[in-house]
């Protein structure tokens, strides 16, 4: 393993910031109630165990309308230094997040210093602790102001987001090195525009399309931007792939075909302008007749099966692309920290695999350094190294934490 291979956790700014005004605020009051009523264990039919109903560390469960309202979240924004000193600690030398947009710019065209002010000290917390930054641009959350107009179906977007990576960009041009522009769009507009279960909550497939062509678009240009202010900085991207595996029979390797190829199809249209590529690996699924059969022999608290080789199946798959690879997420969430240290092991066991045999992987982000706002499930899934303690703030770092700390040890 190289010496200077990157080893860390990601986050998310409206996941663990806490006080965040931005479109998902305003779609979690209107939603809370329904979703604590429909919420259901997975499988759908199986009844929430006590661990989740009674999580150990405190905290909201499932069926509580509190469960899905972000409010102070992890409040990090206010303990970002003690958090860091934690990553530290657990052996990492680098550091996934995100900038908030709905802070750097609350009024369209009005960018505010103090914000600014904000993230340049999370910035600097990370260098002092020699923690490498990887900031990412946009993780799901978008400024009032521009859902209003549409959020990423505006026809504006790509030229709104080009000036706000060319800001964040001109301001951090000394700091930092690792840029990636939207996370996972992919997930976004299946959650966002076909599923209805994300903000915007629409179901159109031609909206759909629109925001993916708006991605791809808004990616060209913020990877232009930033290149133009410092051509040695790092552009990159984060898609979400999921491994599709062909069950036996010809029928199944045909049905797989597509899934995979749609699967890659943003990667595919952004390939020129990347300087590396960002994965975020969580999903296997075996197509068996269109429907999905896998073995599930070992399933995380939300009902993902886990499945360390695909990570290994994929990274073979993207070598094609012949470009630096960070795996820029990996976990689960396992309140009870029984699954978490196997998951990590296995995980990057497959990992190095794929290296041994070539495959040019520079980093690995284990989802997420604290347990936070599992998106529309709220923060009963506990994905956290570190266990937060909502009522109080404590942060109490997991065994499997420092399971992962020894593999990066032996590494560096
Ligand atoms: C996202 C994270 C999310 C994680 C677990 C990824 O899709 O980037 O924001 O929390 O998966 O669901």
């Amino acid at each position: 393993m190289h010496k200077n291979f990157f080893w860390g956790a990601a986050t998310s700014s409206y996941q663990v910031e806490g006080n965040n005004d931005n479109d998902w605020t305003e779609w979690e009051l209107r939603t809370a109630k329904r979703r604590a009523q429909t919420a259901h264990f997975n499988p759908p039919d199986g009844e929430w165990p006590d661990f989740l109903l009674n999580p150990p560390a405190g905290g909201p469960n499932p069926l509580q309308r509190e469960n899905y309202i972000s409010g102070r979240a992890c409040n990090h924004y206010n303990l970002f230094r003690e958090d860091f000193d934690i990553a530290k600690s657990l052996g990492h030398n680098a550091h996934r997040f995100s900038i908030e947009w709905s802070r750097i710019e609350p009024e369209e065209g009005r960018f505010d210093e103090k914000e600014i002010g904000h993230y340049r000290e999370v910035i600097r917390a990370l260098r002092e602790r020699d923690l490498e930054p990887f900031l990412t641009l946009w993780h799901f959350t978008l400024p009032r102001w521009l859902s209003a107009q549409g959020g990423i179906t505006s026809p504006r977007w790509a030229e709104y987001f080009e000036r706000y990576a060319e800001r964040v960009g001109t301001e951090f041009k000394d700091d930092v090195r690792f840029w990636m522009t939207v996370n996972e769009p992919d997930a976004y507009c299946l959650n966002g525009y076909l599923r209805g279960v994300w903000p915007p909550a629409q179901r159109s497939l031609i909206r759909a399309y629109r925001a993916t062509k708006h991605f791809v678009e808004g990616h060209k240009r913020a990877y232009d931007a930033l290149k133009k202010i410092n051509p040695s900085f790092e552009v990159g991207i984060v898609v979400d792939l999921v491994y599709f595996e062909a069950s036996r029979g010809f029928l199944n390797k045909v049905l797989a075909w597509p899934a995979a190829n749609i699967n890659e199809y943003f990667l595919r249209r952004v390939r020129k302008s990347l300087d590396f590529l960002g994965f975020n690996y969580y999903f296997h699924s075996r197509v068996h007749y269109g429907f999905n059969k896998n073995d599930n022999k070992m399933v995380s608290d939300t009902g993902w099966e886990v499945y360390p080789e695909g990570l290994y199946k994929m990274l073979a798959r993207l070598r094609s692309y012949h470009l630096p690879i960070y795996i820029t997420e990996n976990g689960l969430a396992d309140a009870r920290d029984i699954h978490r240290a196997q998951f990590i092991k296995e995980h990057i066991a497959w990992m190095k695999k794929a290296m041994d045999e070539g495959v040019d992987v520079r980093g690995y982000f284990y989802w997420s350094l604290l347990d936070n706002v599992e998106l529309d499930r709220g923060f009963w899934p506990r994905f956290g190294l570190v266990e937060v303690n909502y009522k109080t703030m404590e942060r109490k770092i997991r065994p499997s934490a420092l399971e992962y700390k020894k593999i990066i040890d032996e590494a560096l």
